[in-house]
């Protein structure tokens, strides 16, 4: 039977199909944050993650952070149409909450490959009309694309904030670029692509190896940082926003007095598309 303890999500999640085996990315990730849509199995590796990476928790907090600054700066620009790809399982300071509470026609759609967060979010976003949560893999960008909810809410004539927080470091290198260049492309001028990504060369890699075992019994296949000039190819032609490509704490104010940096190990920056 499957066990549901501490286990938030709504029943719509597909009732035949028991998602305690094995861990995701998604509920690991909850399970990091303090959250309560994940199964034992999650928080079993999200232990192990932090036995590995003792900063892991810390990071997650201020990968969090890092998007709610974002998707503010996004919407200081002007941006009213949000695309986040690996959105994860709705926690404190979603996007559209962000987004709705200023400007309440700003329009977000989420995408996850993981059916408990889509369950989760559609659930929450079932009386809202202007955001909408939709499953499938970025590494089949046209699908994304042309989904029919895409389609209704987001006008890829109008400028669109396309978030890629945390989630290209799960997606393997062949896959990767070739899909954030096609999504990038579909995007008008005065769009913006906003990553945040595991950074390699940092303190951290010692336990690389551990990591990617932990991750390749997860539904994803991989978790590998990426050097910083590689994180850059995601941008392409966008100009990055200043600072650039930083810690991801750091982003936009530059290095902090208090900051640790060698203990974080994820980047982020903002570019934005001419
Ligand atoms: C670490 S969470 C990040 C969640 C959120 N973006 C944030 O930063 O708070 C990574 C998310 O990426 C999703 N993901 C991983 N590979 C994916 C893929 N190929 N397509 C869509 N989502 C994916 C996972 O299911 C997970 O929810």
């Amino acid at each position: 039977m499957t066990d549901h303890s501490g286990v938030g999500f709504p029943a719509m999640v597909n009732a035949d199909a028991d998602y305690s085996g094995r861990p995701s990315s998604a509920r690991i990730y909850d399970a990091l944050l303090g959250g309560n849509h994940n199964f034992e199995v999650d928080r079993e590796a999200a232990k192990r993650l932090l036995s590995m990476i003792p900063a892991a928790g810390e990071m997650a907090r201020a990968n969090r952070a890092f998007l709610n600054r974002a998707v503010r700066f996004l919407l200081d620009a002007g941006v009213r149409q949000f695309l986040d790809i690996g959105s994860g399982i709705p926690t404190v300071g979603n996007v559209h909450e962000i987004a709705q509470s200023r400007e309440p026609g700003a329009r977000v759609v989420y995408v996850d490959i993981d059916p408990v967060a889509v369950a989760h979010a559609g659930e929450i976003l079932r009386d809202n009309p202007l955001a909408t949560a939709v499953q499938a893999d970025m590494r089949f960008p046209q699908a994304i694309l042309d989904h029919a909810e895409v389609r209704k809410l987001i006008d890829l004539d109008r400028p669109v904030g396309l978030l890629l927080v945390s989630m290209l470091h799960f997606v393997p290198d062949d896959d990767a670029f070739v899909a954030v260049d096609r999504l990038r492309e579909a995007l008008p001028a005065g769009s913006y692509v906003v990553v945040s990504h595991g950074v390699s060369e940092t303190p951290a890699d010692a336990a690389g190896e551990g990591v990617a075992q932990l991750y390749q019994r997860t539904d994803v296949s991989t978790a590998t940082g990426r050097s910083r000039d590689q994180i850059l190819r995601f941008f392409g032609d966008a100009e990055l926003v200043p600072p650039g490509l930083v810690w991801v704490n750091e982003w936009p104010d530059g290095p902090q007095d208090d900051a640790e940096p060698c203990d974080m190990a994820v980047v982020a920056a903002i570019g934005r598309k001419s």
